[in-house]
């Protein structure tokens, strides 16, 4: 089974709406990547990033509401997106979880959420320092898959990102050898619990302080797809280095 990288930026809260559209004009200006490639924005850009987006270019979603509909003030729902053609979203990404109290039982109704209303949900994953330390790594990956991946009729394709929260924004990366052998992991996982075609096609990115320096080696590891990209995707030059890094190693075979 042939699966390209995916090159994934995660914007954040950062960039005005300025900002945003001259970096998407400056995408438009490079030739259509041989990767695949996606950009989280805050939710008020999406309409009009999609509208000048490349087609190469998936404009996704950071977050959704664990509601489908109604009186929940300031929430943005998986229909809402979906209404507006988004393809993809964030779900349970760490400072969500860290900042704003999201449990595996709130990320799973997002799950089911996304699963419903047909937006593709990178599902994002990853232990503390602490708990690497005490050698918990392994067990909270498969506490964080188990209770949200409960009903496999129900689930449809989604991707997963690794992001160990000690790597997130620190400037220091999980090595190569310690990412592949979680997302080796998550893969045994996938296909223990799913099917193995499912953990075929289910692409495993890498995220935590990953950049221009260190993203050759990472994605060349057999488990790791690509990245969930922050502090590096902001710049232009350094993201589309990125994406020329993605080009240079597609058709992994899982
Ligand atoms: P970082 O963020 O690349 O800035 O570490 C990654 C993420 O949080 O998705």
């Amino acid at each position: 089974m042939n699966v390209k990288i995916l090159v994934a930026g995660n914007w954040k809260m950062n960039k005005t709406l300025d900002e945003s559209i001259s970096f998407i004009e400056a995408l438009n200006h490079i030739p259509a990547p041989q990767c695949e490639v996606l950009l989280a924005v805050p939710f008020i850009y999406i309409k009009p990033l999609q509208d000048i987006a490349p087609e190469w270019l998936t404009i996704a979603a950071q977050n959704i509401s664990n509601q489908d509909y109604g009186a929940y003030t300031g929430e943005i729902s998986a229909k809402m997106l979906r209404s507006i053609n988004v393809k993809a979203t964030l779900i349970g990404h760490s400072e969500r979880r860290q900042y704003y109290g999201e449990t595996n039982a709130i990320i799973k109704e997002k799950l089911q959420l996304a699963f419903q209303n047909e937006v593709m949900p990178i599902l994002c994953i990853g232990e503390t320092l602490e708990e690497r330390k005490n050698n918990l790594t392994e067990h909270v990956i498969e506490n964080q898959l188990a209770s949200v991946l409960t009903n496999a009729d129900a689930i449809k394709s989604l991707h997963i990102a690794y992001e160990p929260v000690w790597a997130i924004g620190t400037g220091e990366t999980a090595t190569k050898d310690q990412a592949e052998s979680i997302h080796q992991f998550i893969y045994n996982w996938l296909k223990d619990h799913i099917s193995e075609s499912f953990a075929k096609q289910t692409k495993i990115l890498y995220g935590g302080s990953c950049n221009t320096q260190n993203a050759e080696e990472l994605f060349s590891m057999p488990h790791i797809c690509g990245g969930l990209i922050g502090g590096a995707s902001l710049d232009f030059d350094s993201f589309k280095q990125l994406i020329e890094i993605g080009n240079n190693i597609t058709n992994k075979n899982n």
